[in-house]
């Protein structure tokens, strides 16, 4: 038997090799024809190294003129030094190359569906169906070795601070994260499901009434919900659970294990993250996880709209559940009518009715300075104040909203972001914050209330406060925010049972069905269960961040399409009958009618 296929990784062979013979296992990345030399360029997961055969070794010489790209190969040779004119400064490798001797086919390929370094030509469609291909590029290579590292790093770190890693159930009853769930029909009890976990959420809880105090899991996670650049059916958190700590203390454990990530991987100091209230960060940012790269704010204006005879906006200012906000894009006032009307159009589909606007033109000629389609239903004194308020220079443009509150929020928030990329106005850097005290519960479209986090989340009120104003009321939540995505969340837990009871009543959970969807969560609560509080992360997100990705499914090795598909193993599929049978189910065509 041979001892070893290889002993070195082509993307590991370096000037401390010369003269040593070396054997390579990898890819063709490259073949050339040099005029009688013949120049492969061998790759693995480490890199490329360039590796010439001449015609002196002949037999292997003929072979090397054989392969084609993405051939699977053994080879050779001697490491020596690159000529001063052939040294590559841009490749790893470039000072070195290896003069091959022997060349073994270890398999043949078809021609790559996509030129790996042409992945651009093609759609992420085709990238997707030939996945394992798209990940042999170097990008995706470096995105998983990344995560892999995280991963470790971030188990190292829990690991130091007696955190047990503990697995919970895949198959299990509905973890309610605010998301629709996965469901799996069940063979053995016929018209029941299991459902796939949102978040391993009631078992780490019941896993600190258990005694275990400290736990995390690296979780995968099922969410049938709305996919976006940052969202995937399932995903992966680093969760977090702790008995008898403060929600302090789990906030300065997570935050110490980040910058010690962030330390180690990337050799980055994020220093102490400032801490946000929702409520200021709804106000300046319009958002509750805040871009803090990007130095623009949201300003409000209710008080100068209140008496203006423009009742677009006097009449939000005279509503408290609606808002009057400004925000200032300094050196907007170039942007062209076109460009206006197409962020017009965007706030649109936040629901903004429309985008007023000023350009401050010369802000030493007052009124007549000014350029906009609004300041002729307002005071010429009001407009001024408002310049001042806003500190309006020459060459800003203003942007307004007038609607209801999260209207508002939502659509000059995203303006910012949108604005501030268009404008290559976001700051280099990491910007990490906390936000905290997040309320209770929000209305939803029907006026009952939904859990902001999870119904599980502690309030910051008693029992009586809480029953009084629900709507007032704060949560013992918080939120870590890094570049305007929220990597992760958690909170402090309700551990009394009639807190949870109360909460339940107050989301329209009546006692029936608490006791049918949360009965073994009451019944723990009874039995000694501690304070406890806990987070969890994205991991998915934080690694997108941490390599620079636009998409999480650039750190996903095999994900999911914006429809919810692996179009590579073209999952979900069809069964058949004879499995339907067995569960009990038959499916209902969507070309007949519903029964009744
Ligand atoms: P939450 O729902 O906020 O909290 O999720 C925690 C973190 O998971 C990430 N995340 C996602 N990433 C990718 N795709 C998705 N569809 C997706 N949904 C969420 C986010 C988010 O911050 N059980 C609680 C945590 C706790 O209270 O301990 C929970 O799941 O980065
Ligand atoms: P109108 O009176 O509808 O012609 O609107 C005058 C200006 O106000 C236009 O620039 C509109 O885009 C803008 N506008 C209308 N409704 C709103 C709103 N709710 N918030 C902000 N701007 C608005």
């Amino acid at each position: 038997m041979e001892t070893a296929m290889r002993t070195h990784y082509c993307g590991l062979i370096d000037e401390g090799l010369i003269d040593q013979t070396v054997t390579l296992c990898g890819w063709v990345d490259r073949r050339r024809d040099h005029g009688g030399v013949i120049f492969l360029d061998m790759r693995d997961r480490e890199g490329v190294v360039q590796v010439v055969f001449d015609p002196d070794t002949e037999e292997h010489f003929l072979r090397a003129d054989s392969v084609r790209s993405e051939y699977v190969l053994q080879i050779t040779g001697r490491v020596r030094a690159r000529t001063a004119e052939t040294v590559n400064a841009s490749m790893a490798s470039g000072r070195i190359e290896v003069l091959g001797k022997t060349l073994e086919i270890l398999n043949v390929a078809q021609t790559p569906p996509f030129p790996l370094d042409a992945h651009h030509s093609v759609g992420e469609d085709v990238r997707l169906r030939y996945r394992y291909m798209d990940l042999r590029r170097p990008e995706m290579q470096q995105n998983l070795i990344a995560r892999a590292r995280i991963t470790s790093s971030i188990r190292r770190y829990l690991d130091d601070l007696s955190f047990l890693d503990i697995e919970t159930p895949i198959l299990t009853r509905a973890t309610p994260e605010g998301a629709r769930d996965y469901l799996v029909p069940s063979r053995t009890q016929p018209g029941a499901f299991f459902a796939l976990p949102q978040s391993p959420q009631l078992f780490k809880q019941l896993l600190m009434v258990s005694g275990f105090d400290r736990y995390y899991q690296i979780a995968r996670c099922f969410r049938d919900e709305d996919l976006r650049a940052d969202r995937q059916p399932e995903f992966t958190q680093i969760d977090i659970e702790t008995a008898f700590l403060t929600g302090e203390e789990v906030m300065s454990i997570t935050e110490g294990m980040v910058c010690s990530l962030f330390k180690e991987q990337l050799d980055m100091d994020l220093g102490e993250f400032p801490r946000m209230t929702w409520a200021e960060a709804m106000e300046r940012y319009g958002s509750d996880k805040p871009d803090l790269r990007i130095s623009w704010e949201l300003v409000s204006i209710d008080d100068l709209m209140a008496g203006v005879d423009f009742k677009v906006f006097s009449g939000p200012a005279q509503d408290p559940n609606s808002r009057v906000a400004a925000l200032k894009i300094p050196g907007g006032a170039s942007l062209s009518r076109k460009e206006i009307d197409h962020y017009t159009d965007f706030v649109g589909v936040y629901g903004a009715k429309g985008l007023a606007w000023i350009k401050v033109n010369d802000r030493a000629m007052g009124i007549e300075g000014l350029q906009s389609p609004i300041i002729k239903f307002m005071p010429d004194d009001t407009v001024l104040e408002m310049l001042d308020r806003l500190d309006a220079a020459d060459g800003d443009i203003l942007f307004f909203g007038a609607d209801k509150r999260a209207v508002v929020n939502e659509s000059l928030g995203a303006l910012r972001l949108k604005v501030a990329t268009d404008l290559d106005q976001i700051a280099e850097g990491w910007a990490p914050l906390w936000v905290i005290d997040f309320p209770m519960f929000e209305r939803d479209d029907r006026g009952g209330m939904t859990a902001l986090h999870h119904p599980f989340t502690s309030p910051a009120c008693s029992v009586e406060a809480l029953q009084a104003d629900p709507e007032s009321a704060l949560s013992q939540a918080y939120d870590m925010v890094l570049n305007g995505s929220e990597i992760g969340g958690g909170s402090v837990r309700i551990h009394d049972q009639a807190m949870q009871q109360t909460v339940f009543e107050l989301l329209g959970i009546d006692e029936a069905e608490a006791e049918s969807k949360f009965g073994f969560l009451l019944s723990a609560l009874r039995h000694g269960a501690p304070p406890h509080a806990g987070l969890a992360f994205g991991l998915d997100r934080l690694v997108m961040l941490m390599v620079g990705g636009q998409s999480i499914r650039d750190v996903i090795a095999f994900p999911k399409t914006q429809s919810a598909q692996c179009v590579m193993t073209e999952a979900p599929g069809t069964v058949s009958e004879q499995q339907l049978r067995e569960l009990s189910l038959r499916p209902r065509r969507p070309d007949t009618p519903a029964p009744g």
